[in-house]
């Protein structure tokens, strides 16, 4: 076996000067540098900087109410946090990996501008229910963030529905042509869906909204607390009713990480059909400028690449799910230093959708559909064929096998004659079916096809129209 040549580089000290000050008590040495690059989180916890300042001053003022620290300390404190807030909205504040997190470079930072007093503020309280109260904050935030977003997306949907109550273009299986339906009605679909999807972030946020604060490092603590104090303070519903649950569980992350999974999906759903609907050969939008990039080589073209990237990075966020998922799945309670670990997946999958929602928006604020070609489309490939066998059923009373086969008949003499169903003359269709009329000719046309599907949830422009509008009372009111 060979030797690792790591072994100097591992031993040697960190930067930080001896001992940490926080929790450096019964230690000698401070930590390897390798120790603290593995260790530290400040890089990306930074970002919970407001969260933990609000907690911190929950907690002061609580400590402060209960008799367990002195009014004089809590306002020293506190003038201290709001002096550290200003550094960091500054950009003032010097940020160190030798005091790991954001919640020991506060605290660090207080004992910098208050002294001997910073260090009441730990008092009853941990950093893992620190840690716990913080992100859950952030998730809330992000939620609410995510929630406004999903309706400006909504709304730009239900307005081009409204606009496209009647424009009709093929609708597919298989990727197919199948039917003829209204492109109102095929975005209203993706309306019902992010429907659905802040359904489920506002459900996640209802169970994430219980407070950890309190929970200590997982046993409580002696001191005579208020927990629904600081539970109401930071807006929470109440506090978390067992403390090692409070340190110990990130589900409320996972299942942000699971709302935010199936809402990629449905961005990748619809940023696909744009990547499709703008080829040459489909014709059926052309994005803004302002929306495509060209190519470096070949002149002409016009890609969707933001529609692209939408479809892309939904991959990220599955994997955000995945990393957590597996994070947490062999932890013993309470808290593992593991779970520090569960931050830059969700900060990169609230950013990566974002970003999404925000680009799909603005697309489709700016895209110009063709109606004349949907519509094309919408006839080629006798999609009526199914409006003729429900009318031989309706009016003749066929049964609908039989009515099947007749229309296969009628499709192929079509085919053969290179023309449209509603093309072919009644004398046509009479060698076929001598009971057939002139009023078949009613429910032939995409046109027809389209206004007669008039059952709840269909796709006749009268629906459609009721169903943007009944759209805009339910999600964006
Ligand atoms: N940075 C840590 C985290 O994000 C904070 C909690 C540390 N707790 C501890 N017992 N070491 O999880």
């Amino acid at each position: 076996m060979t030797k690792k040549p790591s072994k100097k580089v591992a031993t040697k000290k960190s930067s930080g000067a001896g001992s940490s000050t926080i929790w450096g008590g019964r230690f000698d040495a401070g930590p390897s540098s390798l120790m603290e690059d593995i260790n530290a989180s400040i890089a990306f916890d930074k970002r919970l900087y407001a969260q933990d300042l609000a907690g911190s001053r929950a907690h002061t003022e609580m400590l402060a109410a209960t008799g367990i620290i002195s009014g004089a300390d809590s306002k020293a404190i506190l003038g201290g946090l709001d002096s550290i807030a200003q550094e960091i909205e500054s950009g003032d504040f010097a940020f160190s990996a030798a005091l790991e997190d954001i919640h020991m470079n506060i605290e660090n930072r207080l004992s910098e501008l208050i002294g001997d007093t910073a260090g009441r503020l730990h008092t009853a309280r941990s950093r893992n229910d620190q840690v716990a109260t913080d992100f859950r904050l952030w998730v809330r935030g992000a939620i609410d963030g995510l929630d406004g977003a999903l309706m400006g997306l909504q709304e730009t949907l239900i307005s081009i529905a409204k606009t496209n109550a009647a424009t009709i273009m093929p609708g597919f299986t298989h990727l197919q042509s199948a039917q003829p339906v209204t492109l109102g009605h095929h975005m209203l679909a993706y309306v019902e869906m992010f429907g659905r999807d802040r359904g489920r972030f506002m459900d996640a946020r209802a169970r994430l909204n219980e407070c950890p604060l309190g929970s200590a490092a997982l046993a409580g603590t002696s001191f005579p607390i208020d927990r629904k104090k600081t539970a109401t303070a930071l807006g929470f519903d109440r506090p978390m009713a067992n403390s090692i649950d409070g340190v110990s569980d990130r589900d409320f992350a996972v299942e942000f990480l699971a709302a935010a999974a199936i809402t990629s999906v449905h961005l990748s759903r619809i940023a696909e059909e744009i990547v499709l609907w703008s080829s040459v050969q489909f014709g059926f939008v052309q994005l803004s400028d302002a929306f495509s990039s060209g190519s470096s080589i070949m002149p002409q073209k016009r890609n969707p690449d933001a529609a692209e990237l939408v479809r892309g990075k939904s991959g990220r966020v599955f994997g955000a799910l995945n990393a957590l998922l597996v994070q947490m799945k062999g932890l013993p309670l309470a808290y593992g230093k593991d779970m520090q670990e569960d931050k830059e997946p969700v900060f990169d999958a609230a950013d990566t959708l974002a970003i999404c929602i925000a680009a799909m928006n603005g697309m489709l604020a700016e895209a110009s559909f063709d109606g004349t070609r949907m519509k094309a489309a919408a006839g080629a490939g006798f999609a009526t064929a199914t409006d003729l066998a429900d009318w031989l059923v309706r009016e003749l009373g066929l049964p609908f096998r039989r009515a099947h086969h007749v229309t296969g008949e009628l499709v192929k003499l079509a085919e053969d004659k290179g023309c449209g169903l509603e093309e072919l003359t009644l004398a046509d269709m009479q060698a076929v079916e001598g009971d057939i009329t002139k009023g078949v000719f009613d429910v032939l046309g995409v046109d027809n096809s389209v206004a007669s599907r008039t059952s709840e949830g269909g796709t006749a422009p009268a629906n459609v129209k009721a169903a943007a509008a009944a759209a805009r009372k339910r999600y964006l009111s």
